[in-house]
């Protein structure tokens, strides 16, 4: 099965491609073509900001292709960055501007109440209409300081429930990929997919 990535950001394209491999899914994933051009996030949730990605890359190309869109909800600021995630500090705020920021609305904040969890949405839109999506969810707290070198985005700040007190920026890409949202998303669209490529044996 061919799909073409929605992102054209490597980190998320690296991980999403570790994933669906892991899955044991044979999906062959071609790189967006750089002459599309980026596609403006302005759904109001996650699913629809995934889907406007997927369906602008298919259409652009004419392939099935699969986006993710995810977000950082923070209790402790009322569910804020939410899909502002990856512009939280402005329209081209690096990595290191959103964590800042982060740190700084919920500095003094206790630890109890520093919760967060990241919800990732994979779609996946062929060009007859069909689609199949998924969602991924990880429960875990905002860390007071940057620690690890790992990963990217707000990993060196997000400490997972599930873990043993490291941020994702201090585990392996595996360990992360196993309770992380991206992983459960992906892992769950794989299981899509192969349904999708039984019904077209089937035909
Ligand atoms: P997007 O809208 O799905 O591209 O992602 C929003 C932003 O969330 C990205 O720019 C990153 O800053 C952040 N992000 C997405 N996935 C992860 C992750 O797995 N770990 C940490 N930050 C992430």
């Amino acid at each position: 099965m061919k799909l073409v990535l929605a992102t054209a950001n490597p980190d998320k394209a690296r991980e999403i491609g570790d994933v669906l491999r892991g899955a044991g899914i044979a999906v062959d994933l071609l790189p967006r073509p750089d002459d599309v051009p980026e596609v403006e996030e302005t759904g109001l949730t996650l699913e629809e900001n995934a889907r406007l990605k997927a369906v602008a890359l298919c259409t652009a190309t004419g392939l099935p292709a699969v986006a993710d869109d995810t977000g950082l909800e923070v209790d402790a600021l009322d569910g804020a960055p939410g899909v502002r995630t990856a512009r939280f500090a402005g329209p081209n705020a690096s990595y290191a501007d959103n964590v800042a920021q982060l740190l700084d609305a919920i500095a003094g904040v206790d630890t109890e109440r520093r919760t967060a969890r990241f919800t990732t949405v994979a779609l996946a839109h062929w060009p007859d209409g069909r689609e199949v999506a998924a969602i991924g969810t990880v429960e875990g707290v905002i860390a007071h300081e940057v620690r690890g070198e790992r990963g990217f985005g707000y990993d060196p700040v997000f400490v997972p429930a599930e873990g043993d007190g490291r941020t994702f920026a201090q585990m392996a890409p595996a360990e992360k990929h196993a309770i992380s949202h991206r992983g459960r998303a992906f892992r769950t669209l794989a299981d899509g997919l192969r349904v999708v490529e039984t019904l077209e044996l089937e035909h």
